[in-house]
């Protein structure tokens, strides 16, 4: 699995993180001085970040840790294999930011991951999160539904409100042969919900699309639905400041 995801990776990113992920996530972080990569996987971020920027990424996997470490030139980006959603031992309390970059929705108890976070950043220190968009990409449960006499290209949901544990083959070309991890949905409100108790607020949210362009006799009705459903949704948030922590979201 770990190796499938380094190679799919590589030293510049997949496809989305080329042309959509790192172009947009970088334009939204600015010049962070010291920050936290949650689920940083082979340290794909790292590499796109200045050599000034003081980094420390965190991941389960010791495989793509290591990666993560052999490919990163600078000292001062640093890699540890962690558990993010367990409590841990990190002394530094002065993180000016920190990602979670299609990690979130890999982990099961994303409640605990952000008290984490909360604990390790500096008094307004920022949080990006980037998810495939849980409002239109919710593995399993949403697909596209192709109208040919309208000549639409719409999506289809089969659910949406319900959190969900979705089992995902690694190699779908293997079936029952591959290995299986786990994505887990959650809607909109509850990562709103989330962060509000975990002492954030959302300061800015952006849906970032596709921007591959087809062609042939169906590409006016793909072009376009490419660029109604966005495919990754980013949310920035902010450690609240210790005088909000004390008012109720459920006002
Ligand atoms: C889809 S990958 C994204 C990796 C990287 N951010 C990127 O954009 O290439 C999700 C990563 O989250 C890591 N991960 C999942 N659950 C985790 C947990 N509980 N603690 C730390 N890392 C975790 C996985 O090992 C994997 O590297």
């Amino acid at each position: 699995m770990h190796d499938w995801y380094d190679h799919k990776v590589g030293q510049d990113g997949h496809y989305y993180h080329q042309h959509v992920i790192l172009p947009n996530a970088l334009r939204l972080l600015g010049s962070p001085h010291k920050l936290l990569d949650l689920g940083c996987g082979q340290g794909i971020l790292a590499r796109q970040l200045p050599k000034s920027t003081e980094y420390l990424g965190l991941d389960l996997s010791p495989s793509l840790t290591k990666k993560a470490k052999a490919m990163q030139p600078w000292k001062s980006k640093r890699f540890l294999v962690q558990d993010v959603s367990k409590p841990f031992a990190l002394k530094e309390k002065d993180f000016s930011h920190a990602t979670l970059i299609l990690s979130l929705q890999n982990m099961a108890d994303p409640a605990v991951v952000l008290q984490n976070i909360e604990h390790h950043l500096e008094p307004n220190g920022a949080l990006l999160i980037v998810l495939n968009h849980p409002c239109f990409r919710i593995p399993r449960q949403s697909g596209w539904l192709v109208d040919l006499t309208k000549k639409l290209q719409s999506r289809r949901l089969d659910r949406y409100l319900s959190p969900l544990e979705i089992p995902i083959q690694t190699h779908p070309s293997q079936q029952d042969a591959s290995s299986v991890s786990s994505s887990f949905h959650l809607p909109l409100s509850a990562y709103s919900k989330l962060l509000f108790e975990s002492g954030f607020f959302i300061e800015h949210l952006e849906e970032w699309c596709s921007d591959k362009i087809s062609t042939g006799p169906a590409a006016r009705m793909e072009n376009r639905a490419r660029t109604e459903f966005p495919l990754f949704l980013a949310i920035l948030a902010r450690k609240k400041n210790p005088c909000y922590l004390s008012t109720s979201s459920e006002g």
